[in-house]
């Protein structure tokens, strides 16, 4: 250490909250270098003062010592990584549109959502989307208290001792509002980038594939001295709790944020048209070349701040904006082989082998291959596409990378196809378990018929269950279950709540495998334990089932409220008529196509089992439909119907569901409130006979306040 010390009664809350993440994080960091490198980095006596120092300022600031904090941990601190923070405002993605059509529907839907004419002016504000990644940071008193990741959305990790060193994020901010949460775009530019990865290479260090990895690489450091050392910078787009707004339009918010310290884009511009933004995404792609940072596209925003509010969120992503991507970038390769990998539903996906080759700055030796009809050269109608023509192992082939995603194939080249090269067989069987490998009417995927005895669909079941949307378990990732499961500790999701009284002691002990120790074992049972207490629209979402992801397990959670209520009416439906099916499939956002899936999944008696075997080791909590306070309609199931004049029929449902109700799109003995426009027909007529109460749009405006 060797510093002299600040005491710790001369620090404000914001100082020492710096400090101990500082601190925090060197502390954690001499743990893995001792714990999983062996190879100590400092001296006991200088970890001893590190946290010693950390113990004393938790003791002046209590409200700064966390239960993860390194120093309540018995023994050596262990997370492995950042303590996690929660958002207070939830962090949003963002939709895409891939052409001028999807932007003109985006436009056409923010309209209708609004209720406006085509010709009521609407503008939006255009500005580069920054590839880089996003980080919130959370200033109290125009000081910054935490900079947090994005992380799943809901909770981040938090790098406020990584940020502090970060040029472009001003420490204190003056005539801020007393609350700010700024959100934007931590990046490289390309200089920085290079120099980085010379500096690197010439150390023997490892090297970035591209500007993006290089950030999010130097963000995410224990020690933030080596972010320090790293060239990063900001561009605030957004912002996330405020204490007072920061202007009335997006386009004044963002030029607040640049009087308060922070950059900003200078290709932010504000449109009044669909053929101005199209214009400014143009004039931006022309100008992609010779910036020095990377984009990988335009966003268009409503401007508006009180249409942003009436507009409000999907479940991850805003409605009053979206991402316009520029084209994928693209590259010729030969395929070397073709790989059959077994999803957890039992879809069998074909795995292009690639000699590996650059595509916009990542290389790339795996692509997607979709299904047998892709590779074949027609679509799941019969369609030709590539013209036909089919892909063969030894091709040439285009590769490209849409924004995230895993890349794809977009064509071959038969000019160059190797001479005696055979048009692909696609397996009839399952390559992990044998059993054979179907395809049903309709299905353009072949699945493995294995079901639970099938290896490769149990492992990847698992793999989901403990991914970041569904279980979250630390210290078990995809690697660790799969090393689980082959020597038979886990075979389903129950056995790892089982996992301490198995193997927490006795001759096969956790700590004594390959890649264990005392210190992971014990963090990985206490990170178990933590999951053990979980809300029940992860569990519904952990299980795995197809068509079931995350926003119909919250559709469903929402509905049911409780594990018992879910269970039995899902039971209840497996005959696909009355009561319980009609309820299940008249969830708003709840399809038959799901609706089969899920009671299919509960009625296979071997999965069923496992499941209850499951439920029976967790405290699952219910799930409170959302009730804004005081809200008249809470907990309330209404029917729309006939024309609403003040609000669109969308506008009134998101409503309706932030206030707590539950809207339903047929009239039944359940329904207790009925909002009848002019032309409601055969609906309003089944209400006035089940006596249930129907009101005008009138009225429902007085009712949640908005008339
Ligand atoms: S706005 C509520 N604006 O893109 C909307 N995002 O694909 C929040 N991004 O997670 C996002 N540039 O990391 C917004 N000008 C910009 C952006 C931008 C880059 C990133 C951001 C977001 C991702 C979504």
């Amino acid at each position: 250490m060797g510093q002299a010390q600040t005491d710790t009664r001369e620090l404000t809350e914001a100082e020492a909250a710096a400090e101990l993440a500082a601190l925090r994080a060197r502390i954690e960091r001499a743990n893995a270098a001792y714990h999983r490198q062996d190879a100590p980095e400092i001296t006991d006596a200088e970890y001893d003062a590190l946290k010693a120092r950390a113990l004393a300022l938790e003791e002046a600031f209590p409200a700064l010592a966390t239960p993860e904090s390194p120093t309540r941990q018995v023994g050596a601190a262990p997370a492995e990584g950042f303590a996690r923070v929660r958002h207070r405002v939830r962090m949003y993605s963002l939709a895409n549109a891939f052409d001028d059509d999807e932007v003109a529907d985006f436009v056409r839907s923010v309209r209708a959502f609004l209720g406006m004419g085509e010709d009521a002016p609407l503008a939006f504000t255009a500005e580069p989307k920054i590839d880089g990644l996003s980080l919130s940071l959370r200033y109290e008193g125009g000081r910054l208290v935490q900079a947090a990741t994005r992380g799943d959305g809901q909770e981040g990790e938090n790098v406020t001792a990584n940020a502090l060193t970060v040029n472009d994020i001003p420490e204190r901010l003056e005539s801020a509002p007393d609350v700010l949460e700024v959100r934007g775009e931590v990046y490289m530019t390309h200089a920085d980038f290079a120099a980085l990865n010379a500096r690197q290479a010439a150390r023997g260090d490892k090297t970035f594939a591209n500007p993006r990895n290089a950030a999010a690489g130097s963000l995410r450091q224990l020690d933030a001295t080596i972010t320090a050392a790293r060239p990063l910078r900001f561009f605030a787009y957004a912002w996330g709790e405020v204490s007072a707004p920061l202007a009335e339009t997006q386009f004044a918010s963002i030029q607040r944020l640049k009087a308060l310290g922070f950059q900003t884009n200078p290709l932010t511009v504000r449109c009044a048209t669909v053929p101005e933004m199209l214009d400014h995404y143009a004039a931006v792609e022309q100008q992609r070349a010779t910036l020095d940072y990377d984009i990988d596209g335009v966003v268009y925003k409503v401007d508006d701040l009180a249409l942003q509010g009436r507009l409000g969120y999907r479940s991850t992503t805003p409605r009053w904006a979206i991402a316009h991507k520029f084209p994928a970038e693209t590259a010729w390769t030969r395929l070397e082989a073709i790989d059959i990998q077994v999803g957890r539903t039992g879809a069998l996906s074909p795995v292009a082998r690639l000699t590996p080759v650059t595509v916009g700055g990542v290389v790339v030796s795996n692509a997607t291959l979709h299904n047998e009809d892709y590779i074949a050269g027609r679509d799941a109608k019969g369609q030709p596409i590539r013209e036909g023509r089919d892909i063969r192992v030894g091709d040439w082939v285009q590769v490209y990378r849409a924004g995230d995603v895993i890349p794809k194939i977009a064509d071959v080249d038969l000019m160059k196809r190797p001479e005696g090269a055979e048009p692909y067989e696609f397996p009839t069987h399952c390559p992990a378990c044998g059993s054979e490998a179907i395809r049903e009417e309709g299905d353009a995927v072949r699945r493995c018929t294995g079901g639970l005895i099938c290896p490769a669909q149990a492992v990847e079941k698992l793999k989901h269950f403990v991914s970041r949307a569904a279980f979250d378990i630390e210290g078990l990732g995809a690697k660790q279950v799969e090393a689980l499961y082959a020597d038979g500790w886990i075979r389903e999701p129950a056995d790892i709540f089982d996992l301490e009284a198995r193997y927490g002691s006795g001759p096969r002990q956790l700590k004594n495998r390959e890649g264990w120790g005392d210190k992971s074992a014990k963090n990985l049972f206490q990170a178990i334990e933590e999951t053990r207490e979980i809300e029940l629209n992860r569990v519904i979402f952990a299980l795995g089932i197809r068509h079931i992801g995350e926003s119909a397990a919250q559709l469903l959670a929402r509905h049911y409220g409780s594990w018992a209520a879910f269970r039995s009416a899902v039971r209840e439906a497996e005959d696909r008529q009355g009561a319980a099916w009609e309820e299940l499939i008249d969830i708003d956002g709840i399809g038959v196509v799901m609706a089969e899936s899920l009671v299919t999944a509960f009625a296979q008696e071997r999965e069923r089992a496992s499941i209850d075997r499951l439920a029976e080791r967790l405290t699952i909590t219910d799930v409170a439909a959302p009730t804004a306070e005081g809200s008249p309609v809470a907990g309330k199931t209404l029917v729309f119907t006939g024309t609403l004049e003040k609000m669109s029929r969308a506008e009134a449902k998101a409503r309706a569901e932030a206030l707590g109700a539950k809207v339903s799109g047929s009239v039944s003995a359940k329904t207790d409130l009925v909002i009848a426009g002019p032309g409601a027909g055969s609906k309003a007529k089944k209400a006035a006979e089940l006596g249930i109460e129907t009101i005008d749009e009138d009225a429902w405006l007085r009712l949640i306040g908005a008339g």
